[in-house]
């Protein structure tokens, strides 16, 4: 963001308090909270007594800078909290997910059947000879068994990896690499706008080189005429064949509260994926608490998340945290134009859907639809709206009020990270007065702060880099088989802080204006992606020699990608290599990596010592006025692309 927009920013002066009405009702009502969230230790531990443990810790924290341990000592399992403890506890007929498919179809499951699945394909990976501590790879789309094959790997003590249905061949055989992962759970394919994403087919295509998978569990999702798949004999099992025999009681394994609970590949800075590792007992409490708090969740809830299984707001908010609150949730297969642009609103509406949570890209679609779309159904239902995964524009928050919530719904705009493993900076809706653009302040025994270059405080008002002060349960314990790293890019550039990546202001109030990220990572729909990783996709195009990218400002995904290269000697610029190219990305990454822009250059701005110059790439994918060129080695290179950018443009 521009300095000016963050001025205009701070010049918000909308302010919404919570109704009488909602504030009196709320989970959470007494300020206090904050105030008793100052000693990290007895507050988390005060909570951490309300889950069920096997063994009690011996020590609340135990903070060897910057690797923490939580409720030390302690043994549990995540899934007995989830479900067990519901069933025993007089929710056994609960509904748990309210699963609606693209097609038109729909599972529910109560806490008492979804705990006789997770427990059924739990046994079946048992079978299968997965044992506490072996890694497994999800790579589904957003079907019931995902949800179910996630728990499944917890009750027995096998840290999952979930990859994005949506990641290319390439991205998933990394991540199975790099996790060492022993079985994969795929589909014969995903419903994704009518048409179907062959998720058996990439993974073959991912399996040629992962010879340490041994077997390959496939959830029939479209069928045999829509999506034929091979099998291959030993190694690939049908997941209804598998759990056909399976007992659907499964002794849970028992964990102590550091084992590992899963993985999540996030992008780094450079062209390889972190793997961000996330432990049992502390996520569990993290997640479950931030969860009731922030979302505010009642027995009589219908709480929907509109995320995938495949990132972490799926994982926290989807799983893990709504199951551990013993809340029931809409999960949906597909995506929110199909058939029709109101396919969320329908659904709202038919399942009374009272809390809804979702990302700023989707509601800048939303508002670029048209509002005939959600006015055409009866929303009354809703009670709380959330947005999570960039920074919410104060327009895009106005409509979101207005337009979803009716104008009474408090919104909560979470700032978190997949790192953060749980939500950190957000309102607490029956305690904040709400700024549109403003994710207020840290929850109760979170604490950030904004910091200088030189890692020094700023006073409020006041804008810098966003900063974690002290451990908390649900943060990341490292990154998977690389201590190195994890040091290197959260606890390196200040001494004792957690550098989180991210531009914030801190205002008078104390509220916080999130502002993006200060690194090379794209924020494009919400979803990580880093410069990169992109540029390695493009140089692997053979016709491609150099490339560099950036970020854009986009109306609708927050941020957009722009390309440059420079192709190699013989290739020619022209609309067939620009469409080719970008599909090359596409196919190396996923759908998401895809460049919005594609710029030729005979030469990519370089200053005299070689180093590219992305200030003035930045400025002129934005159709800013270019800077500085005075150090460039060829400033004739800025006219090539910025004649392209007015051609593009015109
Ligand atoms: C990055 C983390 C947290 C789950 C989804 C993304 C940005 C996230 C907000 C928000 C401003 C936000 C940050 C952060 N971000 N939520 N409410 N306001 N920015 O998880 O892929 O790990 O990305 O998303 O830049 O660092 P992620």
């Amino acid at each position: 963001m521009s300095h000016e927009t963050i001025e205009t920013l701070l010049d918000e002066d909308r302010r919404f308090p919570p109704s009488e009405a909602f504030a009196a009702a709320a989970n959470v009502n007494d300020p206090a909270i904050y105030e008793a969230g100052e000693d990290i230790e007895a507050f988390w531990e005060s909570h951490a007594k309300t889950f069920t443990w096997f063994e009690p810790w011996t020590k609340v924290l135990e903070w060897d800078l910057p690797f923490a341990k939580w409720f030390v000592g302690a043994k549990t399992n995540i899934t007995v909290n989830c479900l067990d403890r519901h069933v025993e506890g007089g929710k056994a007929d609960k509904t748990a997910f309210i699963w609606e498919g693209e097609p038109g179809d729909e599972r529910i499951f109560t806490y008492a059947e979804l705990l006789k699945e997770v427990c059924r394909f739990a046994n079946a990976l048992r079978a299968l000879g997965v044992q506490k501590g072996d890694r497994v790879t999800l790579y589904l789309g957003m079907v019931p068994e995902l949800a179910i094959a996630v728990l499944a790997c917890a009750r027995i003590g096998a840290p999952h990896s979930v990859v994005f249905g949506g990641f290319s061949p390439d991205s998933l055989r990394e991540r199975i690499k790099d996790s060492d992962s022993k079985v994969l759970i795929t589909g014969d394919g995903a419903w994704r706008r009518g048409g179907v994403v062959p998720l058996k087919a990439n993974a073959d295509i991912a399996l040629e080189e992962t010879p340490g998978v041994e077997h390959v569990v496939v959830v029939q999702r479209i069928g045999a005429e829509k999506a034929p798949v091979p099998m291959q004999a030993g190694r690939d099992h049908w997941w209804h064949e598998l759990v056909a025999d399976a007992a659907d009681t499964c002794e849970p394994e028992v964990m102590d509260a550091e084992d590992l609970l899963f993985i999540l590949y996030t992008s780094g800075t450079t062209g390889h994926p972190k793997g961000i590792a996330h432990t049992t007992g502390g996520y569990m409490v993290g997640t479950a608490m931030t969860h009731r708090w922030v979302f505010d969740i009642k027995d009589d809830d219908v709480y929907w998340c509109t995320a995938d299984i495949g990132w972490v707001t799926g994982h926290s908010y989807i799983v893990y945290g709504p199951l551990a609150n013993g809340c029931t949730s809409v999960m949906y297969e597909g995506g929110p134009d199909h058939p029709g642009k109101d396919r969320f609103w329908d659904i709202v509406e038919r399942r009374g859907v009272t809390i809804f949570y979702t990302a700023p890209t989707a509601i800048r679609a939303f508002m670029g639809w048209g509002d005939e779309h959600p006015k055409s159904h009866d929303l009354s239902s809703l009670r709380l709206l959330g947005s999570v995964g960039e920074p919410i524009n104060p327009e895009a928050w106005m409509w979101y009020h207005d337009t979803i919530g009716g104008g009474r719904c408090p919104i909560v705009d979470t700032w978190w990270q997949t790192e953060t493993g749980g939500i950190m900076i957000s309102p607490l809706p029956g305690l904040t007065t709400n700024k549109p653009g403003s994710a207020a302040r840290a929850l109760p025994g979170i604490h950030v702060d904004v910091v200088d270059e030189e890692g020094n405080h700023v006073d409020a008002p006041g804008g810098g880099l966003l900063v974690i002060r002290k451990p908390w349960p649900s943060m990341l314990r490292g990154i998977y088989g690389n201590p190195e790293r994890y040091k290197d890019v959260y606890w390196s550039k200040f001494d004792g802080l957690y550098f989180a990546g991210d531009g914030a202001k801190l205002d008078e109030d104390g509220y916080y204006w999130l502002l993006g990220r200060v690194d090379d990572i794209m924020l494009v729909s919400g979803h990580n992606i880093s410069t990169m990783e992109v540029e390695s996709a493009l140089v692997d195009h053979p016709a491609v020699a150099e490339s560099a990218v950036v970020g854009r400002t986009h109306a609708v995904k927050g941020q957009a990608i722009a390309a440059f290269v420079t192709l190699m000697g013989g290739a020619e610029p022209s609309e067939e290599a620009r469409a080719e190219i970008r599909q090359h990305v596409a196919a190396k990454i996923g759908p998401i990596g895809r460049p919005d822009d594609v710029y030729f250059a005979p030469a990519l701005p370089k200053t005299r010592s070689g180093k590219i110059m992305r200030r003035l790439l930045r400025d002129i994918a934005e159709g800013r006025e270019v800077g500085d060129t005075t150090t460039l080695a060829d400033p004739g290179v800025v006219d090539t692309l910025r004649a392209q950018y007015e051609k593009h443009r015109s």
